[in-house]
């Protein structure tokens, strides 16, 4: 609307309503020219840009007298109202603040925005808006013939003739403390009419909503899917994730969740994350501190495009790069990335969309003597559970530590074996045919021609290395699911283990990533479920212990089971329909509701430890190489 328009607008009022607008103009001249006169002296004390504030204020003050709209910076949105009531409270329900929004501002303000209200010795109240309304200025009945005309002549309404009001939900109070901007809880209630600006400094938002400056970088701070806009360069706010031991323990290794629907850009937010772990200064104290060592991460990739972390992004041109560059955010191939596939009989790996190293392996049996659940399959009861691991015991100590899988099955052909067992009441006839069934059917996944990666375990655990373990090749998704699983639990045994046999997997902070994670950590009433489970939940627990972080993908996160999932304690979270999914990431109500309508790139990032809950914009393209 230009000032002309008003002035129009301003005449048409006096044929059609019933009120005085002089009255109503001298009530608000007063309202800002207070209002500027407070703010000039305030932000005078606080940041020194006391003169030029309180010019441009008085200005508005003259503007709006005369009821036109300012042109250039305007450095409120409104001030505080008391008409309503004007309550800070101890419990939010009781809390009543409200800022009358100036005209000119009505249409930029959204819900979600940060806003800031000074008190006069120079503390702010930090706050975000959290519900927008008109309200009737004057007693008129706009559902009128009249007034519809007038309406759809004009093709606008007169914002004069309504109140435009703002609910603000206090976040916290910014005070400076020998030279550093530091927060409170809200503990104290602005002065009515105090004009009320939005946020755009770096430092206080960031203290506002308790982002550290240093970290991980997960994305820049935004507000229904716009980035957070500041005066400095770069003009966005980066969101980071603590990383270091000064408040805490680094998240890494208190986990994390990327939850999002289907084509929503979960391996594309996941691997920009990942890229920032494997950053070239990235490193973590092992040895009681005596060393730091990088992180090595070990991906397991149901979809093959993990490996493509050792590539570049031939889109990443210069320009994005600077800004990178200015940022401090990793990106590039990581070179020291290896595939390391698994060799399963039917199956054979084919891929020429990335161009790390491939290496086999295979799982030999003997991994099975730590794990027995691994070829129990879903549906072994405990009494079946206990003969097998019965069974597995005598034949390891018939064959030793190097069992194949292939004496194991011999072994249980044995009919005088199953006899004597059932003879001597250890394990009944049935339960001995019901574990033969089950455990019969790995052919394909043990002792398979290639190294055991029990004799890998040093190419396979690099510090500063990256280990994707693709697993699309394999059709079997039984097979699929014994693979990963006795990979991930031999890195967890080993570090949960006081004896480990493989040193160098205790003494490596170890990142292990888990795409489409519901399909290993569901909820199972099964023995294999519960073990899993178990075994996850005590390595997530363990995990600021023993420098092990979880990063788990999931579409559905509602399957991932309870005891895990109340353990993580970073999600990011991508658009997500589906109802349960989205119950079940439990973030804030207020951020639930974006999530179905939330675009590519979009994120609410949940980290109670590190932050107030946020929304983010994610990088718009990835930092390695993603097809
Ligand atoms: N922030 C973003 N900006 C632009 N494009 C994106 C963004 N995030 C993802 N994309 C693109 O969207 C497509 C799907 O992303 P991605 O593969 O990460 O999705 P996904 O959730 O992992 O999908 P799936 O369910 O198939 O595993 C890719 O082409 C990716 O590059
Ligand atoms: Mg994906």
């Amino acid at each position: 609307m230009t000032p002309e328009d008003d002035v129009v607008d301003m005449s048409n009022l006096d044929d059609f309503t019933d009120f005085d607008p002089d009255d109503s103009d001298e009530a608000e001249a007063e309202a800002g020219a207070d209002a500027g006169t407070d703010d000039g002296a305030e932000t005078g004390t606080a940041d020194g840009e006391g003169v030029a504030t309180a010019d441009e204020e008085s200005d508005d003050a003259a503007f709006e007298s005369v009821g036109v709209t300012p042109q250039g910076t305007d450095l409120g949105i409104g001030v505080v109202s008391a008409t309503e009531g004007l309550r800070i409270s101890e419990d939010g329900d009781e809390t009543e603040l409200r800022a009358y929004v100036t005209v000119a501002n009505r249409s930029a303000v959204r819900i979600g925005t940060y806003l800031l209200v000074s008190y006069p010795d120079g503390e702010r109240l930090f706050c975000r808006i959290t519900a927008l309304e008109y309200a009737q200025e004057f007693r008129a009945d706009d559902a009128t013939e009249i007034h519809a005309r007038r309406a759809m002549r004009q093709e606008g309404i007169d914002e004069q003739d309504f109140k435009f009001v703002a609910t603000l939900e206090p976040v916290a109070v910014l005070y400076e403390d020998d030279g550093d901007l530091k927060r409170r809880m809200t503990d104290r209630v602005p002065k009515p009419e105090t004009p009320v600006r939005e946020a755009t400094d770096t430092g206080e938002i960031k203290t506002g909503l308790k982002i550290p400056d240093e970290g991980v970088f997960l994305g820049h701070l935004a507000v229904g899917g716009e980035k957070v806009r500041t005066a400095a360069e770069p003009p966005t706010i980066d969101y980071r994730l603590n990383d270091d031991y000064t408040d805490g323990d680094p998240l890494v290794f208190r986990h994390t969740l990327v939850a999002g629907g289907t084509g929503s850009g979960k391996t594309h937010t996941a691997k920009n994350v990942l890229r920032q772990y494997l950053a070239d200064d990235r490193t973590y104290p092992v040895e009681d501190g005596a060393r730091d060592v990088p992180p090595c991460l070990v991906m397991f990739d149901p979809q093959d495009e993990y490996a493509q972390l050792h590539d570049d992004n031939p889109d990443l041109d210069d320009e994005f790069r600077r800004r990178l560059d200015m940022e401090d955010v990793a990106y590039g191939g990581i070179d020291d990335t290896v595939a390391f596939v698994p060799k399963v009989a039917g199956a054979s790996y084919a891929s020429s969309d990335h161009r790390a190293e491939q290496v086999e392996f295979t799982v030999p049996f003997s991994m099975v003597y730590d794990n027995p659940w691994l070829i129990a399959g879903s549906s072994l009861n405990g009494n079946q559970y206990n003969a097998l691991k019965r069974l597995l015991n005598r034949f390891r100590r018939q064959h030793g530590d190097d069992g194949t899988y292939q004496q194991f099955t011999s072994f249980m052909d044995d009919p005088a074996l199953k006899e004597e067992l059932d003879e001597t009441g250890r394990v009944h006839e049935a339960t001995f045919d019901a574990v033969k069934r089950r455990a019969l059917g790995f052919g394909g996944v043990f002792d398979q021609d290639a190294r055991p990666i029990t004799d890998q375990i040093h190419e396979f655990v690099r510090s500063g290395g990256v280990s994707v373990v693709p697993t699309y090749h394999i059709n079997d998704s039984r097979s699929t699911t014994t693979v990963v699983l006795a990979l991930a639990s031999l890195l967890v045994d080993q570090k949960l283990s006081n004896d480990p046999r493989y040193p160098r997997i205790e003494e490596t902070p170890v990142i292990l990533g888990l795409d489409e994670a519901h399909n290993f950590l569901a909820q199972a009433d099964s023995v294999q479920g519960e073990q899993v489970i178990g075994k996850f939940t005590e390595a997530a627990k363990q995990g600021r212990k023993e420098r092990l972080g979880l990063f788990l993908v999931t579409q559905d996160p509602q399957d991932i089971a309870e005891p895990v999932f109340k353990q993580i304690n970073s999600t990011v979270v991508l658009n997500l329909g589906d109802e349960d999914a989205i119950s079940a990431v439990n973030i804030p109500t207020n951020l639930e509701q974006k999530v179905p309508y939330m675009e590519k790139g979009q994120m609410v990032v949940y980290s109670p430890d590190n932050s107030d809950p946020v929304e983010l914009v994610g990088l718009s393209k990835c930092l390695t190489n993603h097809e």
